[in-house]
């Protein structure tokens, strides 16, 4: 194993009803709050309105900010810091998925910060400080609700860039399956894929004997493929979205990794993916996943022996095929979901291979479980066609 040291202050209020105590919490840290949302959904299906009555039920005084789109924008968290400084804001409450969490993350960071906040993303500056954020998360995914990790689009040069600090937790996480009801499929299936993505990320590891981390990611694996199918055919069924829910926490609150070196490449790979075209994460990493799989599958077979037996329910063979057959299923699934898993499918050609391939490495290599050059980033775009 790895050494580790992790510390996890996100204070998450899971289940049905907890929505309720969106006022009461954020009383505890705001005396004048930044609501911050997307592009309209709270407002259709009345979270707006609950979380406006309740904070005026806690008289917690609120400035508000719309308009957050999915692979978010630098230009919106620069108006966003700007409010905030102009407002006297203390405390930022997201209310949505990754692409809010993330923007009010980095206006939280950017708001006592006297330089340009894209100083975090480019890596020039780390943060110091940043105002207190929570959440009511609307969309089981990006796992931003407790994550350190921020990810931004500067539509300069559309550079889609992350950076990660313990400065950016939440101080708190409300997580109700109950507001997850009036979510597209589409975003449903794309937000299953990026957890799935989350657990196979620190997963496929070159650490070996780290036999708990092991059981941990399969277990949540195995959860999500079983619970998935069960809330597109019916976004009713409350204890199916209650293990999606929570499940997409537990992938990317930090646990299932440590002890591993993980990998991050598909990750890295499909930023680029989404700051060229602007497809949702989830889908593309549906894309990007499997690709990546056939092209690094040989460096640790074991591994995906154990994913074949132990996640994707393939019997005991030769290690190679038992590979092979995972990766077709874990396709499938995707498919069956809803999902695109080629390039060509969702639109995309070949013309932009060799530059997504560079951006994504940055002057250097990716991953852990197989050292990733440009040469080979662009071989996996190919094997993705
Ligand atoms: O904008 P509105 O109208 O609210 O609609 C949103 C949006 O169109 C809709 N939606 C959310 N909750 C809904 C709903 N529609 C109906 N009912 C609800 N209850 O869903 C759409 C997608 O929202 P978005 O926030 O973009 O989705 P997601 O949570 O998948 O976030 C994706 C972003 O997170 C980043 C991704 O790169 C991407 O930019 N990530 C952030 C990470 C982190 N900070 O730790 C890690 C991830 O790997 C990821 O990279
Ligand atoms: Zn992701």
């Amino acid at each position: 194993m790895e050494r580790f040291e992790w510390y996890l202050p996100t204070r998450i209020l899971f289940g049905r009803g907890q929505r309720q105590r969106v006022g009461e919490m954020t009383a505890r840290y705001a005396k004048r709050a930044l609501l911050l949302y997307g592009g309209g959904s709270l407002q259709r299906n009345g979270t707006y309105g609950m979380i406006a009555e309740a904070l005026r039920a806690e008289e917690v005084t609120f400035a508000e900010l719309g308009g957050v789109r999915p692979n978010p924008r630098l230009s919106l968290v620069r108006e966003g810091i700007a409010l905030c400084r102009r407002e006297g804001i203390d405390f930022i409450l997201a209310a949505g998925g990754g692409s809010v969490i993330d923007s009010a993350k980095a206006i939280a960071a950017g708001v006592p910060y006297e330089g340009d906040v894209w100083d975090f993303y480019e890596g020039r500056k780390t943060p110091k400080q940043a105002l207190p954020v929570g959440v009511l998360l609307t969309i089981p995914a990006a796992g931003s609700e407790s994550s350190d990790g921020t990810v931004l689009t500067n539509e300069e040069g559309m550079l889609k860039r992350s950076f990660c600090s313990e400065v950016c937790r939440p101080r708190f996480a409300i997580l109700d399956p109950e507001l997850c009801r009036t979510l597209p499929k589409e975003q449903i299936a794309a937000g299953g894929a990026d957890i799935l993505a989350h657990v196979m990320e620190r997963y496929f590891s070159p650490t070996p004997g780290n036999t708990l981390s092991d059981r941990l990611c399969e277990a949540a694996m195995r959860t999500l493929i079983q619970e998935l199918p069960r809330v597109l055919s019916d976004r009713d069924d409350m204890e199916a979205w209650e293990q999606i829910m929570w499940t997409g926490n537990v992938a990317h609150n930090g646990l299932l990794g440590k002890g591993n070196a993980e990998d991050w490449a598909s990750h890295e790979i499909e930023h680029e993916l989404s700051a060229a075209y602007d497809i949702a994460h989830g889908a593309g990493l549906a894309i990007i996943f499997p690709a990546w799989m056939k092209y690094t599958y040989r460096e640790h077979p074991r591994k995906f022996v154990s994913f074949a037996a132990e996640v994707m329910g393939i019997d005991p063979g030769e290690e190679e095929s038992m590979a092979l057959a995972a990766i077709d299923r874990l396709e499938a699934f995707f498919r069956e979901i809803g999902l695109a898993t080629r390039l060509s499918e969702a639109g995309i050609g070949e013309e932009r291979f060799a530059e997504m391939a560079q951006k994504a490495c940055k002057g250097g290599t990716l991953g852990a479980f197989r050292t990733l050059s440009p040469i080979d980033v662009k071989n996996i775009f190919a094997l993705a066609k």
